[in-house]
């Protein structure tokens, strides 16, 4: 049996992603980023745009946000082999600006394409551009932050839950703290399918509830 049959169906179209022409953003490029992780994820990120490192290695957040991305996932007892983890735009920015109009309506099909393949029940939305391009709604991260919304991708529904983006709050602790705090509701929403309580003895006594995720972080 010939490779190619073995490719699941999205593997197969991250390789036809992979010679994308679309937009400016293939000139510049060293490759596509188009994600990793689990391809059946109850959990999916969804960030910016590759930046340098992150162009050099095709693979969504290995720089500093990404290592925070990491602690804040090991918060909550994940890693990320048990996430997909992916950008709006899947070429790298020049200079690592912001994404424009055209970059991210010629890559939004990509996206909705890779919701419709995971068929993730949670999209974290990672800062202003993720939530919006995924919500359609201009408002900004600041006022929605932390507050799941019912989303239709195609015929799928899923929860949307925008957070800050770490790289925002690698230098405004305040916004590590609101993230960390949002971060501790994903067990919550993901039906704590992927963070299962650990099954305990019932205590022979009453005691108080512990804090919920203490990351430590500074
Ligand atoms: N790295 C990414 O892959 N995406 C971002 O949005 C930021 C850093």
């Amino acid at each position: 049996m010939a490779a190619a049959e073995h490719l699941t169906e999205l593997e197969a179209f991250a390789r036809e992603v992979a010679g994308c022409t679309r937009c400016r953003l293939a000139e510049g490029r060293t490759q596509v980023v188009f994600g990793v992780g689990d391809p059946n994820a109850d959990l999916m990120f969804v960030g910016e745009a590759p930046g340098f490192h992150e162009d050099k290695q095709g693979i969504p957040f290995v720089g500093q946000a990404g290592k925070l991305l990491d602690k804040l996932l090991a918060g909550i007892g994940l890693e990320r082999s048990h996430v997909y983890i992916c950008n709006v735009l899947k070429c790298r920015p020049p200079g690592n600006r912001d994404p424009v109009p055209d970059e991210k309506e010629a890559c939004e099909p990509y996206l909705f394409r890779q919701v419709e393949l995971i068929r993730p029940k949670v999209i974290a939305t990672l800062g202003n551009h993720a939530t919006k391009q995924l919500s359609g709604k201009e408002t900004g991260i600041t006022r929605v932050h932390g507050q799941e919304q019912r989303l239709k991708v195609g015929s799928f529904d899923v929860l949307l839950y925008p957070l800050y983006h770490p790289a925002a709050a690698l230098y405004t602790p305040a916004m590590l703290t609101v993230l960390e705090q949002d971060f501790a509701r994903l067990p919550e929403l993901l039906g704590r399918t992927v963070a299962p309580p650990v099954e305990a003895a019932p205590p022979l006594v009453e005691v108080a509830a512990e804090p919920a995720v203490q990351l430590g972080l500074f």
